[in-house]
């Protein structure tokens, strides 16, 4: 380069970082935005995931997943996802109004079991046709798929057979489900997620019992549980997805890459960590905490071993990667999804390493201060959360692609059709992602969580964060925009997004008119 480049180069710098500071503080006390302040190839879109949304859990050829038998035994506050939002049935209604809202993606997950009922063996032509017609409405509507393989449903009888993710076998028949869904869709699906969140699955249904298949051993349960190893489980589970999830993309780039052009990607369950005091021994508790939730599953991806703090702290319980595993998993992913929706407190826990037996979380030797979110109605709004999480990725991880795969607010299910505070929270995070952008994280799309109420993963239908609500008294489950798929909307259009244009959209008569639902 010549020298005058150089300089030339060197003042361009210069000048974005000027811009930077600029559009820093005007961002924190503004949030005054449009859509086409972001890149044009940026993509909006909201998500959900199979049985949380498609019911007919017990129709055409399906068999039951895990998360079926989770709720069947009563741990979903008695509820289950047989008829959900029968968006089996209903999916042409739910991409007319995707079309309406505005969206450029949808994000939707493939249910295993309806596909490959028994885990493995043969295809089911009904299960093979539902996601096809899906997928065929979506592409006739121009809306773009980012498609999850494994959203918590493993199919029971992969869990009967070998006790599912505790298995290696489990990694030869995640390939071959994966592979059927590349040949089958990957012409129409550029866009494909392995396995979701697989830190907080590992951790949530294998060391505290929480989640489905529900396992924990005393005293580190959550729930009462009567199978289970807490000090071993979720390492041995976190390490068979990265082999499986490395194997599917290994397999993409192998026999599919170059016909279909698509992209493999995980996504990760991402938090802001607090130092609950500004000692050096809680901030150093934070730098675990990300150690353990974050590079338990980038490092292996970026340099095919796990983080030295947790093989000092988990020595022989945490699996070794041989040196084939070990290139196979460095580099195995095309870009990274993001889940966030809050930030905990982090408090130093050190004397948790003074006791022989420990679990995951004893492993940290920090407190998380999770129990807040787990009962709060409305999650609070802390967007500069979202932004510490990207820079993380941008900083200590190589600054990969990333979708915010997911992003929403948690509110009462019966609470409003004028969720205000959807709004607020929406607003935030997007002027957070933005300013992210700007600041050189990699950000390549943002979906909110989620498209329309669900049946989540444990508050069933108590709990709400749907751009629509779905009127579960009515037979029909008719679906109604809230106030926040109407600013949604209008973000899209690229009408300025400012609270105040927010909160005048309050009065739409069309919100009034569905009033009585909630009385
Ligand atoms: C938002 O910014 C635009 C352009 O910078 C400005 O014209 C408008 O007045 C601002 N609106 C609010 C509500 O701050
Ligand atoms: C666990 O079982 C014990 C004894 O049956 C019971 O007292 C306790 O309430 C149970 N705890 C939970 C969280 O279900
Ligand atoms: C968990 O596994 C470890 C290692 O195999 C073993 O020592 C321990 O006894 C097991 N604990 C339970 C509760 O089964
Ligand atoms: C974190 O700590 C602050 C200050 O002590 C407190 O206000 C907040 O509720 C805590 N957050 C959580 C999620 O526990
Ligand atoms: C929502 O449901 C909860 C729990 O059933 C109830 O306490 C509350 O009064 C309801 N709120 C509204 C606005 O109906
Ligand atoms: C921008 O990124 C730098 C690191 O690249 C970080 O130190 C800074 O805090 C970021 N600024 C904002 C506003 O996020
Ligand atoms: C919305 O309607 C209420 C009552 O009808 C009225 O008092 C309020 O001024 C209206 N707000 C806006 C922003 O139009």
């Amino acid at each position: 380069m010549k020298p005058q480049n150089c300089l030339i180069l060197a003042l361009f710098l210069q000048v974005l970082v000027l811009l930077n500071l600029s559009v820093g503080v005007l961002s924190a006390d503004n949030n005054n935005y449009t859509r086409n302040d972001f890149p044009v190839d940026f993509i909006f879109g909201s998500g959900t995931s199979a049985y949380q949304v498609e019911g007919a859990a017990n129709e055409d050829g399906r068999a039951p997943s895990i998360w079926d038998t989770f709720a069947y035994a009563g741990f979903a506050h008695g509820e289950n996802g047989d008829i959900a939002c029968d968006s089996y049935h209903k999916y042409k209604e739910d991409v007319k109004l995707m079309v309406e809202t505005g969206l450029d993606a949808y994000r939707f997950s493939i249910s295993w079991s309806r596909l490959i009922p028994n885990g493995i063996g043969p295809v089911n032509p009904k299960g093979l046709q539902y996601y096809n017609n899906l997928i065929n409405e979506l592409v006739r509507n121009g809306i773009e798929l980012h498609v999850t393989l494994h959203n918590y449903d493993l199919p029971q009888a992969l869990e009967d057979e070998y006790a599912g993710w505790l298995s290696r076998d489990v990694i030869k028949d995640f390939t071959n489900y994966a592979d059927v869904c590349f040949r089958e869709f990957g012409d129409r699906v550029k866009y494909w997620t392995t396995v979701n969140e697989p830190n907080i699955f590992a951790v949530g249904s294998y060391d505290q019992g929480l989640s489905p298949p529900r396992r924990c051993s005393p005293p580190f349960c959550v729930i009462n549980s009567t199978k289970g190893n807490s000090t071993i489980e979720p390492y041995l589970v976190g390490h068979h997805i990265l082999l499986a999830h490395s194997s599917a993309v290994r397999l993409y780039r192998r026999k599919y890459k170059e016909e279909q052009h698509g992209f493999v990607g995980t996504s990760l369950y991402t938090f802001g960590l607090v130092p609950q005091t500004n000692t050096e021994k809680d901030k150093a508790a934070c730098q675990r905490i990300r150690d353990f939730y974050l590079g338990w599953i980038m490092e292996p991806l970026l340099h095919g071993d796990y983080p030295n703090s947790m093989k000092e702290s988990a020595g022989a319980r945490i699996p070794a990667f041989t040196s084939r595993e070990s290139e196979q998993v460095k580099g195995s992913y095309d870009f990274i999804g993001i889940i966030h929706y809050s930030s905990f407190n982090v408090t130093d826990n050190s004397d948790a390493l003074k006791t022989k037996l420990r679990d995951f979380s004893a492993d940290t030797a920090a407190h998380l201060s999770i129990e807040g979110l787990l009962t709060a109605e409305e999650y609070p709004v802390t967007p500069w959360a979202l932004q510490e999480v990207l820079d993380t990725f941008k900083i200590h991880y190589g600054n990969p692609p990333i979708f915010i795969h997911e992003n929403g607010q948690r509110t009462a299910s019966n609470s409003s059709l004028h969720d205000v505070s959807r709004v607020k929270y929406l607003h935030a995070y997007i002027g957070s992602v933005l300013d992210s952008l700007r600041n050189g994280s990699n950000i390549k799309g943002y979906f909110v969580w989620s498209f329309i109420d669900v049946f989540e993963l444990l508050d069933a239908y108590d709990s709400s964060f749907g751009l629509y609500y779905v009127d579960r008294n009515d037979p029909e489950l008719r679906r109604y925009p809230k106030l926040s798929a109407k600013w949604y909307n209008q973000f899209l259009k690229g009408t300025r997004s400012s609270l105040i244009a927010a909160i005048e959209l309050k009065n739409d008569s069309s919100l009034v008119s569905v009033g009585h639902l909630f009385q």
